[in-house]
Order: structure tokens, then sequence, then C-alpha cells
């Protein structure tokens, strides 16, 4: 049977307050028939009976984004149904969405802005209340909001939200000057005497920002913007607003800063009211919320409690995350409780708070004598571990980590036949959900948690297939559209705390182009590159008046190769680059960036500009081969960043591409099978390899276990992504550079490759309308799943290749179609939707023994039982002080020295090997 489900509004289900006029409709076909196309569909839009738009039957497959060509009203509930046919079956199903103000002015009609005269230096966050009543039977009720700095709304004493639970940091971090977000709530008020009140934290308005943190970076004083529309049943209407009827009192938080936590006197609850002073901001800059809001998405118990070494009281939750501990207490009044996060032990086992930089992130509570539940409130932490200060011998007392993120839905999924790989998925979405906090940052827990660009160009990819991030980028683009001047390019962080000072760098710019083509090709929306085409062109055109005569751009700062590991260490160099040449990369991300800019003009139908963007690229491109390729096909600078980006943007000529890729091979075997690449070639390295036919090699840097790999970082515990290959060192201790986080996302960006090119999924048509399966092998992964909720539907594929069959499994969402690759055939085969098995037999065997004499000595030497059979059988070698000069190399290479140890070393690696199974 035919039928619709996940039916949304710009990709939200059953959103409040949406502020688009002309408002996209999406929903998803299910059937259990093969083949199915969606024939014709009809939408209707209804305000209670009336019907306000019928695309009338529009025969066509469209099912993603279409737009509601009726005017819509602000402040309007409204229905929405849908009726497809697939030929001969029709399905229908209806949903809703309400349409906010429309025009974020209209707060000035029905209230005002109002603060407090509290001393300057009151720490203290105001409490802004009013007391009413509704006198009347009351038929809906909607709250809209905004504040300069972060609120919490309370209506009666219960929190205000959206219906789907509580959500926090509202109004959310825009550029205040130039877009400020209101959210919509509905509400539900007593018949009689009412009490709203609201708490009004500095956050990101302004509360300190940036690496040298820097206070009032928007405004120096927190204000507030309410109104309450009441729709009586009688058909009257009362709106509340602010004004300066409302009272303002200090409550019993106390000092909140977001790098630094929160301060609460829960014995200090009452203080004495005044009257809230009315304030002097504008309304014009007033938006709709575009993105959901920030949830608590899951609370985790601690796993152990303990005292460290230094006798500091430790809980440990087990997983590094962003958010806050709740605390349950009873104690005495005045008792105080002090709170520490941080992400990791040091060496000794201690609490390490080293990498915090200036975050002091500690909360602190005053209890009141009675029973508590007690949480921060305007504040965020980036912690595995907390220590409390203030408990009394044998008091006891309940910690709850509560993990925050913006609310998106979890899209992908992706499991193999290896645990760690499976841990090293894991790491990746935890650090996508624990950056997700309302903007891309780049980490949770020092004095920094910016939405750097660079990042989100090397990670959107991987973020896309994860969760829908529809929603959350698509603020977060108006947001860099609304930070750019022709001057600069691009910011490089969104919203930008900088100021104009800095102007574009390569890679960090390119989000402006990267991140809105990505958006497009995984959910179809040609809408969003309309949007944004503006914007690419302003950074696509900031570079070209950067360059030089010949063409090319070779001045300015860059980030270059961002913490690649192979610069030399000469003190002459900036030591967080890697050596890749700042403007090999620099063309090679402005040659990438021309080429979205000419492809959108493309789709967007404006030829003049597609003509002037790809000519552009074809002379830039000449330059760039003049400048950086030899005649004989031979990159001037031979890094592994270098040559992953000449093959990846397809740079050097087509005859070329061989010797490039050979090259990089060896340069990879030179480094002993280890990346040194930063944040520009690492999201790129793995998938230029498998497309070179190199995919074995791939495979063995996913499975490297020493330092630089992904599974270094898992083997050492990391239960999210490292800022740093190296960030915690092979002895335990921690890196001391001091940038040096947990919880980076970008080297997670190998998760694409997991998905694309070892289950082999890849988008052919925007939205996966149309895509590929294309399944490889290589020794150590005997069976990989991946689904993944497209804008159409469900996509699945599952592969094993054990025992001597290989069984592939794939699912076609309704409404689109495949081209599978069966791994060891050669043809592709073309599918409809449905399910569909397929087995054959195989001679392949993808069986790898963890061990072998490929390994180097140190890990032999590592492994408990590996050690303790070379303290048995050669314990001369053992404490050999010459040891540490092959410590790191390879077996194979010992044995030329003592090529009769070879069947020792077997008989130990075959022990080690049983030992895992
Ligand atoms: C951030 C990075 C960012 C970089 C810019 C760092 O402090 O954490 O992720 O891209 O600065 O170089």
């Amino acid at each position: 049977m035919l039928s619709l489900y996940d039916l949304t509004v710009e990709q939200r289900t059953e959103p409040f307050g949406l502020d688009e006029r002309h408002p996209a409709f999406s929903w998803k076909l299910r059937s259990e028939k093969k083949n199915v196309i969606q024939a014709s569909y009809r939408v209707l839009v209804m305000d209670h009976a009336e019907t306000v738009w019928d695309s009338g039957v529009v025969k066509s497959a469209k099912s993603i984004f279409v737009t509601c060509e009726a005017d819509l009203k602000a402040c309007t509930s409204y229905t929405w149904q849908v009726t497809v046919s697939d030929g001969t079956e029709t399905a229908e199903a209806c949903s809703s969405f309400e349409i906010g103000l429309m025009n974020g002015s209209v707060f000035k009609e029905h209230a005002g802005w109002i603060t407090h005269s509290f001393p300057r230096e009151e720490t203290a966050c105001p409490v802004f209340t009013k007391t009413f009543c509704a006198g009347r039977q009351v038929r809906k009720a909607r709250l809209y909001a905004t504040a300069l700095g972060i609120y919490e709304a309370q209506l009666n004493g219960k929190p205000v939200t959206d219906g789907r639970g509580e959500s926090y940091f509202a109004p959310g971090w825009t550029n205040y000057k130039k877009r400020l977000q209101y959210q919509t709530y509905p509400v539900e008020l007593n018949e009689g005497l009412n009490e709203l009140s609201f708490t009004v934290g500095k956050g990101w308005y302004c509360g300190k920002l940036g690496f040298d943190p820097t206070p009032n970076l928007y405004g120096d004083q927190t204000a507030l913007l309410a109104m309450l529309m009441i729709d009586y049943a009688d058909g009257t209407k009362e709106v509340i607003g602010t004004d300066d009827t409302w009272q303002v009192c200090t409550g019993t938080v106390r000092f909140s800063e977001i790098y630094d936590g929160e301060t609460q006197d829960t014995l200090s609850e009452t203080h004495p009211c005044t009257t809230a002073v009315s304030y002097e901001y504008g309304f014009d800059t007033i938006v709709a919320q575009e993105n959901e809001p920030v949830r608590c998405l899951t609370k985790l118990q601690p796993q152990r409690t303990f005292t460290t070494p230094a006798g500091e009281l430790v809980y440990d939750f087990g997983q590094n995350l962003t958010g806050w501990t709740e605390v349950t207490v009873t104690g005495s009044a005045g008792q105080k409780i002090v709170l520490h996060h941080a992400e990791s032990l040091d060496e000794n086992g201690n609490f390490y708070t080293g990498n915090l930089s200036f975050a002091k992130a500690q909360d602190v509570y005053i209890l009141n004598g009675r029973k508590q539940s007690l949480r921060p409130h305007f504040t965020f932490h980036g912690f595995r571990y907390i220590k409390v200060e203030g408990l009394k011998e044998g008091q006891s007392a309940e910690f709850t980590a509560c993990h925050l993120s913006t609310d998106l839905v979890q899209t992908g999924t992706f499991e193999c036949s290896d645990k760690r790989v499976n841990r090293l998925q894991q790491n990746i979405q935890w650090s996508q959900r624990d950056n997700y906090l309302d903007i891309p940052t780049d980490c949770p827990q020092r004095s920094e948690r910016l939405g750097w660009t660079g990042d989100a160009t090397a990670y959107t990819p991987t973020a896309a297939f994860n969760e829908n991030i529809y929603p959350f980028m698509k603020k977060w683009l108006r947001d860099l559209i609304s930070e750019q001047t022709p001057q600069t390019g691009m910011p490089q962080v969104v919203p930008n705390i900088m100021g104009d000072g800095q102007s574009g760098a390569a890679f960090w710019g390119d989000a402006a182009t990267a991140v809105p083509w990505t958006i497009y090709r995984t959910y179809g929306d040609c809408r969003i590159l309309a949007d944004q085409f503006e914007s690419m062109k302003i950074w696509v055109d900031f570079i070209t008046s950067k360059c030089g005569e010949n063409g090319l751009w070779q001045s300015g700062f860059q980030y270059g190769d961002w913490l690649g590991l192979d610069a030399e260490t000469n003190g002459l160099s900036e030591p967080r680059k890697g050596a890749t040449d700042d403007y090999f990369a620099a063309n090679a991300c402005y040659l990438r960036s021309l080429q979205i800019t000419a492809d959108t003009a493309r789709l967007l139908g404006k030829t003049e500009e597609e003509e002037h963007y790809r000519s552009l690229y074809d002379q830039v491109l000449a330059a760039f081969r003049e400048e950086y390729v030899t005649k004989t096909g031979r990159l001037v600078c031979e890094t592994q960043t270098a040559m992953v980006l000449a093959l990846h943007f397809n740079l050097a000529e087509e005859k070329h591409r061989a010797r490039i890729a050979s090259m990089l091979k060896t340069n990879i075997e030179a480094h002993k099978t280890h990346l040194v690449t930063g944040f520009i070639g690492t999201p790129y390295a793995c998938s230029v390899l498998t497309e070179c036919g190199m995919h074995e090699l791939a495979g063995k840097l996913l499975l490297q276990e020493q330092n630089p790999g992904w599974l270094y970082e898992v083997n050492m515990g990391a239960t999210t992504i490292w800022e740093r290959w190296d960030s915690i060192l092979p002895d335990g201790r921690f890196n001391p550079a001091n940038m040096n986080s947990l919880n980076h996302y970008a080297y997670g960006s190998i998760g694409t490759w997991l998905y694309t090119k070892l289950a082999g999924l890849e988008i052919l048509e925007p939205g996966y309308k149309k895509f590929s399966v294309h399944p490889r092998f290589f020794k150590g992964i005997e069976w990989v799943k991946l689904s993944y909720e497209s804008v159409y539907g469900l996509i699945r594929t599952e592969w094993k290749c054990q025992d001597g069959k290989i069984r592939l499994e794939i699912e076609v969402p309704a409404n689109t179609s495949a081209v599978l690759t069966l791994p060891e055939k050669e043809e592709t085969i073309e599918l409809g939707s449905g399910i569909y098995v397929y087995e054959y037999d195989t001679e392949t065997s993808l069986h790898l023994d963890r061990y072998s004499m490929e390994m180097p000595l140190r890990l032999m030497m590592e492994h408990p039982v590996g050690k303790a059979m070379m303290n048995q059988y050669m314990p001369e070698m053992a404490e050999n002080k010459l040891i540490e000069y092959v410590i790191n190399e390879p077996i194979t290479a010992l044995l030329a020295y003592a090529p009769q140890a070879q069947p020792l070393y077997e008989m130990i690696i075959a022990a080690m090997n049983a030992s895992e199974q």
C-alpha cells in the first residue's frame, strides 16, 4: 500500500513561528511495491475550513520543497494536506505549521524593550516579571520573545516550551547588530491570575567571548522584549507586552558567563523588585528563529566516582560531552558546592583543566537547606569529568550530565565489523552534536567556542550524513551573509567577533561556497543556492581582487594546512601549520570555489555570470599549472596535502594524475602508512586514494593504530574527535600546545569516506533523488551496514564478505532510483525503489589479523601478551638500551639484523592475535 510520512515544512516538523511567506513542503512516499515513482501530487493549505492554496493536481515526481504560492498571513496556524498518486494508488496525509510575526518590527506596536537599573558592579541576572489576569476563556495564546542576552521564560512557575520540551540559549547566537532572532511559544494560561517571568543572562551578547575573552562585544546591557498575544473565545484579543509596568529584581542566578560558569545562591530567592526601565533599542533587525532550538538530548549518569592522587573528588561520566551537570542534593542552608568541569585526567590521573585556556568552567551553588535539584541556565561546558568541592563527609548527592545540542534529527547510521571503527563513528557523531550548539563551533570547552568557518568547510559533508542539518545551516548561512563585506570577503568566524581587521583566508572563506553546495546536493533545495549566490560571488571576487599579475592568489594571511604534521620544526615555520605551501593550497581552494560559483550560476540560469566564472576558472587553472606543476607532472610542493588537493580538485592534467597518485603513495609509505595532513588535506585524503585505485591503502590509514591515526585516538580512550592528531601523546601526557581540545570535529571528516567509499553511498542527483551504491572491500573490514534517512526516505545498504560468500542488501526509497555496483562484478545495475538482496560466491577473505610482521616493535612491547612473551623468550632484547632507536621500526625491518628471530616473532604475533579473539 502506498502511504506518506515525514511531512515537513522547510524541513521542520510542524514548525511554529515560521517567517517564510512562501514556505516549502516536503513529504516521503512509502510502498512495499518496487519501482514506485510519484506520478502526481496535490497540496492544499487550509486556514481552518478555508482553503488558502490549492496546487491542483500536478503531474510531477516532485516531493521535496514544493513552495506554497499563496501569500500566508502572520500569526496564523495552517493545516496542509498532500495527496499523491503513483499511477495506480493514491495516498494522503496532513500536517500543520504556524506562521510567526512575519515582520519582527511588529513587536513595536505592542511592546517595548525593557532593562534594569542595577548598579554596574551587580553581576546577578535580572528577572523580569508581569502578573496579569486572563479574565475570560482563552482560545489561543502565543508568546513571542527575544532578548539582548539569553533568556529563559516561565509561566506560572513552569518553563515555557515550544511543546516539544525545554529549550535553552534563546534567542541563539547571531550578529545581534544585524539579525536578532525571536521565538514563538504556544502557551496555556490560567483563567484568572497569571505570572510571566524571564531571567536574562549575558550570554553571547555581553558576556566574555573570544580567545582573549572580551565582554560587551554587542552591547553592555541585557534587555528583554516580549509580547503575549491572547485570543479569547469570545473573539476579543489582548496583548501583554513588555513595558514599564513590568517588575525586575535579581534572582538566584548571581553570576553567569558562558566560559566561566554560573553561581546560584538559592538562599537569595526573593529580592525587592523595582519597576523595569525602558530601553532604547530598535526593532528592525528582528527575525524569526530559523533553526531548531538547543535541548538536552540525553542524560548520563556517572560511571565511576573516585578520589584522585591529588585528593580531588571526581565523577566520570564516561563520555566527553557538551552540556551541564544537574545536581540533586540536600544540604545545610548556606552550604556551598562547587563543580569544576574537565575533558580529561592528566597522565597521573589528576583532574586536568590545562586545555581550557581562560574558561573557568565552574558552577557554584549555595544551598537552601532543603532537597534541591539544580542546574545552570546560561552557561555550558565541554567535559567528561567533574570535580566536586564542598560536599560534607558522607553527604549524598546525585550528579547527572545533560548533553546539550541543537535538536536535529539523526539521519545517518554506520556500523562495521571492527568495533574500533564503530567507536570512531560514535566519536564523530558525539563531536558533531557537541559542537552544533546553535552555530557550528570549533570546540565546547575552552575560551573559544566560535563558528570557525574552516572547520565547517572540512566537516559539513560528514555532518550532512549524520543529522538533518538543513535548518541549522540555513540559519548559519544567513549569519554568514550578514557578516560578509567586499573588503574582507569572508570572516574567519561566523558570527564574526574578530572585527574586520582579518580578511578571508583560503579554505576558511570557502565555507561561503562549499557549505551551501553541500546543502544543495544533500537536500536538493535549489533555493539555498539562490539565497547564497551573491555571498559566493563576494568571496570569489574578493580573492580575484587579491590576485597578482599572474592571476594567482599569492599574498595575505593564510591558515594553511592547519595542524598538519609535516612542517619542519626549526623555529622558523609556524608550528601549527603543515608544510604545504600556503598559496598552493589557497589557489587550489580558489579554483574549487570558482567551480562551485560557476555551477551555481548555471543552475540559477545566470548565463553571463556562469561564463564569467568559467573562463576565470580556466585562466586560474592554467596559471596554477604554470606555477605549481612541472611539465613532466610533478608538483612543486610534494606534501600529502598538496597531492591530495591536486587530485581531488582535478588540478593537474589527466596525463599526470597517475604520477601524482604514485608520488602520494610513496609519500604515505615513507611516513610508515600515516597521514600527516592538516585541516585542508585530511577531509579528502582517503577519498582520493580510493578514487585513484588505492582503496586498500586508504583502509590501512583508517586502521592505523599508531600516532597519527584515527584509531590511535580510539585506542587512547577518546570518546570524541581530537583537535590534533596527537592531542594526547603516546605516553599519556597532554600535548603541551596551548590549543588542544579533545572535542573538535575537523578530523571527523573521515566519516565521509566511511559512508561514500567503504559503504559506498554517493549522491548522483541532488537530494539523493538518484544515488549510487558501490561498496569497496579492503582487508580488515568484513561487513558494513549503513542507513540514511534522505529527504525522499530511507536508504539502506549492507554488505558482508565472509565464509566464501558476498551478500549485499540495498533499500531504495520510493520516488528515487539507484545505480548499484556489485563488488567483484563488472556491470552496474539500475534499480528502482524496493529492497534487493544479492548473494554470490567469492574467493576473497577480508579477515585480517590485527598484528603482523608489519607492525612496529613498540606495539609488541606495549601489548600485555607481547610484552610478557618478550620478557620470557628474549629478555636481553627487552632490556637493551639501544632499543629506543628501533622501537618505531616494523618488525620486518628488524629481521635484517637478526633473521634467526623470525620464528620467535611469529609465535608472539600469533599469541597476540589469539588473545584478541
Ligand atoms: C580553532 C580552529 C580554527 C583555528 C583557526 C583554532 O583556535 O579551534 O578549529 O579553525 O583556530 O586557525
